[in-house]
């Protein structure tokens, strides 16, 4: 019974959190391997809607065990925040466990964070989410990061701690004229929040090699997307992790045969949040009229999404990345009313036709896309349980996208409800690896 993954195919956003609050259902373990508080899984059970940042979806299925993985980045007062606000709306987060070699974001990652953002000229911009992510990262490489395991040896600690904040606060006055961070306030509040989470710090490597041994349920979270994955996505416009499959054995600590099934999450259209480039993106009024409609503005930042239509190109990359073997589409409801669907099957630079998504992003700034317009459907979408209950149009979508990513759609998401979701064919024999797979 090995694990199945589920992620973000384009630049995040895709509606993970409700896949996974859905499949997290059946699954015995669920885990987060990479990224940290710059995640932002909205999820709606009943009236009740959850924002998530660090915290697995599990949480809010009974009884599962939610792994916050060595690869994450973890900002440990959002962590302690995060977990009381859950419990203050009476969700049990006593199974919540957090990985002793997962990274420690500090105040001045942050305050790096938003001083570069901010420094940065328009073109060098990134348009982070200011979550001290990327400079946390850094050290972590840099192998200057201090991880949580540390944070119980206090005079180890301590030492670690003090060579981070005078290097942090020479870059923060001399190189962007901020203020210093003050090392005793952040050394104590380290020890505090430490105190608070110590009984969850666990080596979550052992917890989960242990159950693919066992053979039971895993549940691989992914946060962000493909396309801002630090190797494969829009790199320098990209986060600092591996938000693709590639991350989850190094990010979870288990072996690549935990991975069963990949499964990767689109929504009807695109999105993007941050600078970078986005071949389908849509100015003006057709834009605007589709962020109103698909409400979309990060969970996280409230920042406006850059709204724009469907890329397959950009799919078919990250659907042959990961391994997927079916799609969860998300948000097909906001696209009832339209007249035509346009969907991009390629590029065009210059004179030639381009089938694979570029490494490129001088290539890809020239590139325009290569619609294909299809018709669309204007009947109310969000009570529908059947894909033969589907408008005929809307089914016609479907296969165009299962046509051109090469794989079929096994869960479909009609509306923002967890309820208003439903699983096909293979989707419902999940864990069933041989049946998926075929
Ligand atoms: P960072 O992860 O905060 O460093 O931001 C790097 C890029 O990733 C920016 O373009 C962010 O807007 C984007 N990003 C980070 N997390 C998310 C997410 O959860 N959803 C969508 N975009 C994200």
């Amino acid at each position: 019974m090995p694990g199945v993954a589920i992620t973000g195919l384009q630049w995040g956003d895709e509606g993970k959190g409700k896949v996974i609050d859905n499949l997290a259902e059946d699954a015995e373990h669920v885990v987060r391997y990479q990224g940290g508080a710059n995640a932002g899984h909205t999820i709606l059970v009943g009236d009740e809607k959850y924002v998530l940042h660090v915290v697995p979806a599990g949480v809010l299925q009974k009884e599962k065990s939610c792994v916050i993985g060595n690869g994450v980045v973890v900002d440990l007062e959002g962590l302690c925040k995060e977990l009381s606000d859950l419990e203050a709306r009476g969700v049990n987060t006593d199974r919540v466990y957090l990985s002793d070699r997962a990274h420690i974001v500090f105040p001045f990652h942050k305050a790096l964070d938003a001083a570069r953002e901010t420094a940065a000229s328009d073109e060098n911009k990134i348009g982070t989410t200011k979550r001290g992510i990327g400079p946390c990262y850094a050290d972590k490489v840099a192998r200057i990061g201090i991880r949580v395991s540390e944070l119980y040896k206090k005079d180890l600690f301590k030492k670690r701690l003090r060579r981070l904040v005078d290097e942090k606060n020479t870059l923060l006055e001399k190189v962007y004229g901020q203020d210093p961070i003050d090392f005793d306030e952040v050394y104590n509040s380290s020890l505090e929040l430490a105190e608070k989470l110590k009984d969850r710090v666990r080596d979550t490597g052992v917890i989960l090699q242990e159950a693919v041994r066992k053979d039971e349920r895993v549940l691989f979270e992914g946060a962000q997307g493909v396309m801002l994955d630090v190797d494969h996505g829009t790199y320098p416009y990209v986060t600092s992790s591996n938000a693709s499959v590639c991350g989850i054995t190094a990010g979870a600590g288990v072996p690549p045969r935990a991975i069963g099934t990949s499964i990767g999450v689109i929504k009807a259209y695109c999105t993007r949040v941050g600078d970078g480039p986005f071949p389908t993106e849509l100015h003006g009024e057709e834009g605007e009229a589709l962020r109103k409609a698909g409400n979309e503005f990060g969970a996280t930042t409230g920042r406006p999404r850059r709204c724009g239509h469907l890329d397959l190109l950009q799919v078919r990359y990250a659907v042959n990345l990961c391994g997927v073997r079916g799609l969860a589409l998300t948000k097909l409801d906001v696209l009832s009313g339209k007249e035509k669907i346009k969907v991009t099957i390629a590029y065009k630079c210059e004179d030639e036709i381009i089938t694979e998504f570029p490494a490129s992003l001088d290539l890809l700034k020239r590139c325009t896309p290569v619609y294909r317009e299809l018709a669309g459907f204007t009947e109310d979408i969000t009570d529908v349980k059947r894909l033969e209950d589907l408008p005929l149009n809307a089914r016609r979508y479907i296969e165009f996208i299962e046509a051109n990513a090469g794989v079929p759609v096994i869960f479909l998401s009609t509306g923002p409800k967890r309820s208003q979701f439903f699983r096909r064919g293979h989707g419902e024999q999940l864990w069933d690896v041989d049946h998926v797979s075929q």
